[in-house]
């Protein structure tokens, strides 16, 4: 995921500095170039041993030894992304005021790439004026500030300042990799939440479905620079901003607005939660409980999906979903080539907090190449990351 991304961590002298060998083993295994310039107190926490060995390269931290000079502008040039992780308040004051007394701060200020921060420091340093000032200074300069966690410190009080997980900054790494605008220029085509097919004007047949998933979908793709327009049944999430949203009631309303849009997009992801049957003839006026019974005549409506499958031309990526409670993945490739799919997210009711009207999701992805991706358990969004990652790599194998 992070091939080839070349980044430059610098580990200060903070007690989290322990945490920065997970790190460097995540960005590591996840592809990245990793090259670690330590300050001479984050030697007292944490070996430069350790860290050559996990990031496979030399680990500097003076400006000159008896024979060699740093080049700490090459090391600046060289990187794409900057990374500090322990920031300590002393390291992070220096930052602000353009202090150069070691070598991780020369090389700082020699970067010409984006810079990322993990603080770390108990929590009274943290609040501390001079602390918010830096900080503010620092945000100033266009770098990331990833949040502090609250927890443990290490005074053994418990309050804000432990410095995010090496599994969150991780993500935070990954994000800022992704959301450099990869999809820049395309047009994608999003559907979500429910159809509601009316019995009267005033009932209606429709689902559980929240519209979350699809809506993270549509975020994450216009987070990519993507032009989203998300067909978009009733649901009660604020629309996201930046997108076009069309909002739409019934399986036919959806299935009009799609296949307008369609011929336009490059990627096409349906994850709305479509009626399959709609009321034949809808009473004009409310329905009165006269009779003890009552018989509503359903018929088929249309499948979006599958009518985009027909319509897709070369060069046109669709993505369909697949909610199922038995025979998943038999089920699933079955849709992927009766739609004329190119990839289907399955999900299955049988997972315990996957599905309808849940923050979390849990997927599998099946495309035409025959590829399968299994993912655990995630929050909704991180969910569309993967699925929009999935996309990307399909589309550049
Ligand atoms: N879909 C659609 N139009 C419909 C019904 C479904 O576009 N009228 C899309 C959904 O948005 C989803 C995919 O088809 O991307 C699969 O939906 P699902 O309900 O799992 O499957 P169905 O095709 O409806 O088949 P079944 O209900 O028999 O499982």
């Amino acid at each position: 995921m992070l091939k080839g991304k070349k980044i430059l961590l610098g580990v200060t002298g903070s007690i989290a500095a322990y945490k920065s060998a997970s790190l460097v083993r995540l960005l590591v295994k996840a592809g990245a170039d990793v090259k670690v310039v330590m300050t001479p107190s984050a030697e007292g926490f944490i070996s430069a041993l350790t860290l050559s060995t996990l990031s496979k390269n030399e680990v500097l931290t003076r400006i000159a030894t008896d024979h060699q000079w740093a080049n700490h502008v090459m090391l600046g040039r060289w990187a794409d992304l900057m990374l500090m992780a322990p920031l300590s308040c002393n390291t992070m004051a220096k930052m602000a005021s353009g202090i150069c007394d070691n070598l991780l701060m020369s090389v700082y200020l020699s970067a010409t790439c984006p810079v990322m921060l993990a603080p770390a420091m108990d929590e009274d340093m943290w609040k501390h004026p001079a602390t918010r000032r830096n900080l503010a200074t620092l945000e100033s300069f266009g770098h990331k500030v990833i949040p502090v966690n609250h927890g443990e410190l290490a005074s053994g009080l418990i309050g804000e300042g432990r410095m995010a997980e090496p599994e969150d900054i991780f993500q935070f790494v990954q994000d800022f990799f992704l959301n450099s605008q990869i999809w820049a220029g395309k047009k994608v085509l999003v559907t979500a939440g429910p159809t509601y097919e009316p019995i009267d004007p005033v009932r209606f047949i429709g689902n559980h479905s929240s519209g979350k998933m699809g809506i993270a979908i549509a975020e994450v793709c216009r987070d990519r620079g993507a032009d989203v327009t998300l067909v978009c049944g009733p649901v009660s999430e604020p629309m996201p901003t930046g997108i076009k949203d069309i909002p739409v009631k019934t399986a036919a309303d959806m299935y009009e607005a799609c296949v307008k849009e369609f011929p336009e997009m490059d990627i096409a992801i349906m994850s709305a939660a479509v009626a399959d049957y709609t009321v034949l003839n809808p009473a004009g006026q409310k329905i009165k409980k006269k009779e003890d019974s009552l018989q509503l005549e359903l018929v088929k409506t249309k499948d979006i999906l599958r009518a985009l499958g027909e319509l897709k031309r070369d060069g046109q990526f669709l993505v369909g979903f697949a909610l199922e409670t038995n025979n998943e993945k038999e089920n699933a490739l079955a849709k992927l080539q009766a739609k004329n799919a190119d990839m289907i997210v399955l999900n299955s009711l049988n997972d315990a907090g996957a599905g309808f009207g849940q923050p979390t999701n849990k997927i599998i992805i099946f495309d035409r190449k025959g590829r399968e991706q299994s993912f655990p358990l995630k929050h909704k969004k991180a969910v569309a990351r993967d699925i929009i990652q999935s996309i990307h790599e399909a589309l550049h194998p």
